[in-house]
């Protein structure tokens, strides 16, 4: 089988590519415990000392994946999304993505863990879970109207209005906009600079920039509770089998 995700370190730099293009690098359960795996295991490594997220052919991801929603809906705090995410947020190493295209739900939600992130000129962001019958996951409920304000999170979180590269940088989801082409090269260029710095400095930067750690724990403990309960919702159902379907949902039945 085609690896999904790959991982690969050198020279003090571990890359961890999503790499599932025909379904637009829409993540399932097994991608997410690979990703967990990753991160767990590039923070265990001492020559380790940046960690960089890349997508590949024109997406970084669109996404958990909509079908496995239907099928087998991760509900529990067990789940392999959930040990991602808590492996991302809780990271001591710098993490850097790169956004080269669509970063959809998930997609964009993990940036707001992220401590840099590289976007290409074409890239398109969205956090459409209401379109979906759900509602915000992994504290981008708390983190992103920090960051923006709370009447411009409801055109994103409300409205699902996506937005494009030069508006994540005008927002701060984003640290610089590139050529599309550029987006990995610039990325591996920070985490190598970010690994040729002091490691205890640059370990100490960044939890100091880090907002609280245990608010950001009991928001995203919170909005599991929810986002289960509207996943296994009437609306959730219609919504995932439109998609499935490729037919537009209907919500006045
Ligand atoms: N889950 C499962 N499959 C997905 C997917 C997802 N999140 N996103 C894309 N795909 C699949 C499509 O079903 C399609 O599969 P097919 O070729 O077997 O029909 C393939 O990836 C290509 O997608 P397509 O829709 O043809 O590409 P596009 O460029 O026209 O549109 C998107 C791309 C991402 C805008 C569109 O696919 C989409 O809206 N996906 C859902 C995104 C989403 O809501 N994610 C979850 C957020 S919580």
């Amino acid at each position: 089988m085609v690896e999904e995700i790959i991982y690969s370190a050198a020279h003090g730099v571990a890359q961890i590519r999503i790499s599932r293009a025909d379904k637009k690098n829409a993540l399932t359960a097994s991608m997410y415990a690979a990703l967990a795996d990753a991160i767990v295991r590039a923070e265990a490594d001492s020559a380790v000392r940046a960690i960089v997220i890349l997508g590949s052919q024109g997406a970084f991801t669109a996404g958990n994946d909509l079908q496995e929603f239907l099928q087998d809906p991760p509900i529990g705090l067990d789940r392999p999304v959930y040990r991602f995410m808590a492996a991302l947020a809780g990271a001591e190493k710098v993490v850097i993505a790169g956004v080269a295209g669509l970063a959809v739900g998930i997609g964009t939600t993990l940036l707001l863990h992220c401590d840099l992130v590289v976007a290409g000129l074409g890239a398109r962001f969205s956090l459409p879970f209401v379109n979906l019958g759900l509602v915000p996951e992994f504290a981008s409920s708390l983190l992103l109207p920090q960051l923006i304000g709370r009447q411009l999170a409801g055109k994103h979180l409300l409205l699902a209005e996506p937005f494009d590269a030069a508006t994540a940088l005008a927002y701060g989801i984003v640290s610089e906009v590139v050529d599309n082409a550029e987006v990995d090269t610039v990325a591996l260029e920070w985490a190598s600079r970010v690994a040729a710095k002091a490691p205890g400095a640059v370990r100490e930067t960044k939890r100091l920039l880090k907002p609280d750690a245990l608010l950001i724990a009991q928001r995203i403990t919170a909005e599991a509770t929810v986002f289960s309960a509207q996943l296994s919702s009437q609306e959730a159902r219609e919504a995932l089998s439109a998609f499935v379907e490729k037919r537009a949902p209907r919500f006045d039945v």
